[in-house]
């Protein structure tokens, strides 16, 4: 335990980890497989009361949500990046432009990293605080290495991350200014993840929190506040279809998690909602056991896609998001690059939102799916964006001056 944390409890109102496959339960700890049959951990609560207005008293950030995430209840006076409560956006001139009446953005470039990674990496500070864990680190397809860097300056942590090495120039510049150690790897993200497993087992990473490894069950409860943000902006009500981009699958997992967890607690009304998971054609492992039916999921070897932030070849959450997606009558597609291009310049010409590649897959999976008549274009629907197009710049490289001319009336006028 960090010597300056008040005697508060560290992990709020979470009770113990559970396993997702066979329900074994065990004691909060730096654990993420299940010690019976290897399984995935979560986190199991005992929540209290939490009310609508006790909510919209907090903070403009995820801690608003701090009752119901495994985070001490004095977080928000802690030294963290405050991501989150980033502005939904009512799309008109989008919706009009695919046919639907009620579509809204979750716009999450606006988190201080500029990703949706911003949410799950302060709540793995917490945990990592709380195991007493100095360095800070991850696997990263190019945005949690920069949260990582940020949040781990924020809190006083040493960050050291890695990254495969072909990644966008944006995302490593963002990954190393703020001065942790950066390690990139000749290799894909899945090879750069293996690494960090034997890492863990070695004494080299003694003392370090790996934030997306065995920081997992705490981390991925940071997308949960996705789920409560959109339900709480809509007037405290689930959407009707929610588009959510999928690379290991664990923020639509975490998503689905949050919508049940609200109905639960009696804030929101429970009303059916499709889930639809959206990847890269170029690394599509998911919905391509989805297309086939089956529920097992062949890894991608070489991912190909400009949407390199979703670029998990052996998705470990790719079982549970084909659950979710037929469970609730949603689906999931993939985009190719050249409909990832085209739907992040149709965002921004239509609604002023600059979208990074990933915005582009979920942005394009909706239009493909609005185009052969897929999805209800009456629904109040949600399509999220999880990055900053700023981080993605090659992807529309084509965009530039529409005219150069001299500093002249007349030149001007001859180019209209
Ligand atoms: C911008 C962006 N969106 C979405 C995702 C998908 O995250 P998950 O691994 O939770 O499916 C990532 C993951 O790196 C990302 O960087
Ligand atoms: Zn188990």
């Amino acid at each position: 335990m960090s010597g300056t944390l008040s005697p508060v409890a560290p992990f709020g109102p979470a009770a113990h980890l559970s396993c997702r496959e066979c329900g074994h339960t065990t004691d909060l700890g730096p654990t993420f497989a299940c010690e019976e049959c290897f399984g995935p951990l979560e986190i199991s609560y005992d929540f209290g009361t939490v009310t609508r207005e006790q909510i919209a008293a907090g903070p403009a950030s995820i801690w608003r949500y701090a009752p119901l995430l495994p985070v001490p209840a004095d977080v928000a006076t802690r030294p963290t990046t405050n991501p989150g409560w980033t502005r939904l956006v009512r799309a008109h001139h989008l919706g009009r432009e695919l046919g639907f009446t009620n579509l809204h953005v979750k716009d999450d470039s606006g988190n201080p990293t500029h990703s949706f990674k911003d949410r799950v990496v302060a709540i793995a500070v917490q945990a990592a605080h709380a195991f007493g864990y100095t360095t800070l680190s991850c696997s990263s397809t190019g945005n949690l290495a920069g949260a990582v860097g940020a949040a781990a300056a924020r809190a006083g942590l040493d960050s050291c991350v890695f990254i495969p090495s072909n990644l966008e120039k944006e995302k490593i510049v963002v990954a190393s200014v703020y001065g942790g150690r950066l390690v990139a790897i000749d290799g894909t993200y899945d090879e750069v993840n293996r690494f960090c497993s034997e890492l863990i087992g070695d004494e080299l990473g003694e003392k370090w929190g790996f934030v997306n490894v065995n920081l997992r069950p705490y981390y991925a409860e940071g997308s949960k506040t996705l789920a409560y943000e959109i339900a709480e902006q809509l007037g405290w009500r689930l959407p009707e279809q929610i588009v959510v981009p999928v690379a290991s699958g664990s923020q639509l997992t975490k998503i689905d998690k949050g919508f049940r967890e609200l109905v639960k607690l009696g804030l929101v009304e429970d009303t059916p909602y499709k889930v639809i998971g959206a990847q890269g054609s170029g690394c599509a492992p998911v919905s391509q056991a989805y297309k086939d039916g089956i529920d097992v999921i062949r890894p991608v070897k070489q991912p190909d896609t400009i949407a390199k932030s979703l670029a998990i070849g052996n998705p470990a959450d790719g079982p549970y998001v084909l659950d979710i997606a037929r469970r609730s009558g949603g689906t999931v597609e993939d985009v190719t690059d050249e409909e990832i291009r085209d739907a992040v310049k149709l965002l921004a010409r239509t609604e002023g939102i600059f979208a990074e590649t990933a915005g582009g897959v979920t942005v394009g999976v909706l239009k493909k799916l609005a185009d052969a008549g897929r999805l209800d274009p009456e629904a109040l629907t949600v399509v999220i964006n999880s990055g900053d197009g700023l981080k993605t710049l090659d992807a529309v490289s084509d965009c530039g001056p529409t005219a150069v001319i001299k500093p002249s009336l007349d030149a001007f006028r001859a180019t209209l």
